[in-house]
C-alpha cells in the first residue's frame, strides 16, 4: 500500500503523522512545493518510528510527482489556509488553481488513485477535482463531514459531560460556517436521543458552536486548525485501505440523491476499498431537507466561480 499526502503544512503533516502511526501503508510520500520542507517533515516523522514502533517508510519530495507514482490513496491538503475573519470560501481564487494542478500531476503518475480532498473551500475543491480529473466519482471524496461530525460530538460532550465515543452524531451539507447542518434531532447517546437531555437553548448553542467550530479555532490560533482535520483525513484513509465499510459523512458527487445533482456535498456514505461505495438515505425531515437545499444553493454559487 502506498499513500501520498500533498501539502506538508500543518494539516498535511498531521495527517501523515497519523497515517504513519497507524501503519496504514508501507510507503508514505509527503510532497510540498517549498524546497526541502516535505523532506524535513518526513525525516522528523521517521525519527519518531523508534519511539512509536511503526514501520511505515515516510519520504519527502519537493514537487517531484514521479516520487508519488502508483499511490493507492492521495490526500490533497494543498493551498493557503484561512486567516482570522476569513471564510473558507474566500480562498477559492488561490486554491482552485493549486488544487487543479495538483490533481492533474497526481493522476499522471497514479491513474488508479483514490483522492481525499481537504483543501478549502472543500465542497468546491472536491467538485473541481471531479471535473478536472474526470475519474469515476467514487474515487473522489471530500473529508469535511468527518471533521464537522467530530466537532459536533465535542460540543455535545461539553453539555452532556459524556464520552465522545458513546455519541452518534453527524453533520451533513457543506463544509462552510453557514452551510453545514448538524443533525441534532437525529443524534443519540448510546441509542437515546440527545434531545432528551438538552434544553432548546442548549441545542441551539451546540448547533451554532459546531458550525463555527473551524472559525473559532482560526481566531484563537491565527491560522486554521490541524489536529482534528489531520486526524479526520487519516480516519478516512484508514477506512479505505482497511476496507472498513465505515459510515461517514463525506462530500461526494450527487446524482439525484437527497434531491440534488451536479454538485459535491456532505451526505452519509459507506467508505471502503473502492472509495465511497454507497450513499445512505437518512430520510431527512422537511426542515432538514430545506436546510440541505439551501446549503446546496450556496455551494452551487461557489462552484459557478470556477467557470
Ligand atoms: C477546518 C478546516 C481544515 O475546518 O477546513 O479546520
Amino acid at each position: 500500500m502506498k499513500i501520498t499526502v500533498v501539502g506538508a503544512g500543518a494539516v498535511g503533516a498531521t495527517c501523515a503523522d497519523n497515517i504513519a502511526r497507524k501503519e496504514l501503508a508501507t510507503e508514505l510520500v509527503l510532497l510540498d512545493i517549498k524546497e526541502g520542507f516535505a523532506e524535513g517533515k518526513a525525516q522528523d516523522i521517521m525519527q519518531t518510528a523508534a519511539l512509536l514502533n511503526f514501520d511505515t517508510r515516510v519520504t519527502g519530495s519537493t514537487n517531484d510527482y514521479s516520487k508519488t507514482a502508483n499511490s493507492d490513496v492521495v490526500v490533497v491538503t494543498s493551498g493557503i489556509p484561512r486567516k482570522p475573519g476569513m471564510t473558507r470560501e474566500e480562498l477559492i481564487g488561490t486554491n482552485a488553481n493549486i488544487v487543479k494542478t495538483v490533481c492533474e500531476n497526481i493522476l499522471q503518475y497514479s491513474p488508479n488513485a483514490i483522492f481525499v480532498i481537504i483543501s478549502n473551500p472543500m465542497d468546491t475543491m472536491t467538485y473541481l477535482a471531479l471535473k478536472s480529473t474526470g475519474i469515476p466519482k467514487n474515487r473522489i471524496i471530500g473529508m469535511g463531514g468527518i471533521l464537522d461530525s467530530a466537532r459536533f460530538k465535542y460540543q455535545l460532550t461539553q453539555h452532556l459531560n459524556c464520552s465522545a465515543a458513546d455519541l452518534n452524531a453527524v453533520v451533513i451539507g457543506g463544509h462552510g460556517d453557514t452551510t453545514m447542518i448538524p443533525l441534532i434531532d437525529k443524534a443519540t447517546w448510546n441509542s437515546v436521543p440527545v434531545k432528551n437531555f438538552l434544553t432548546d437553548a442548549q441545542k441551539e448553542q451546540i448547533v451554532k458552536d459546531t458550525m463555527v467550530g473551524g472559525a473559532t479555532l482560526t481566531k484563537l490560533l491565527g491560522t486554521s486548525a490541524w489536529y482534528a482535520p489531520g486526524a479526520a483525513g487519516a480516519a478516512l484513509v484508514e477506512a479505505i485501505v482497511r476496507d472498513e465499510k465505515k459510515l461517514f459523512t463525506c462530500c461526494v458527487a450527487l446524482d439525484g440523491e437527497y434531491g440534488q445533482k451536479d454538485i459535491c456535498l456532505g451526505v452519509p456514505v459507506i467508505i471502503g476499498k473502492n472509495g465511497w461505495e454507497k450513499i445512505i438515505d437518512f430520510q431527512l425531515t422537511a426542515d432538514e431537507q430545506k436546510l440541505f437545499d439551501e446549503s446546496a444553493t450556496a455551494v452551487r454559487s461557489m462552484n459557478a466561480v470556477l467557470q
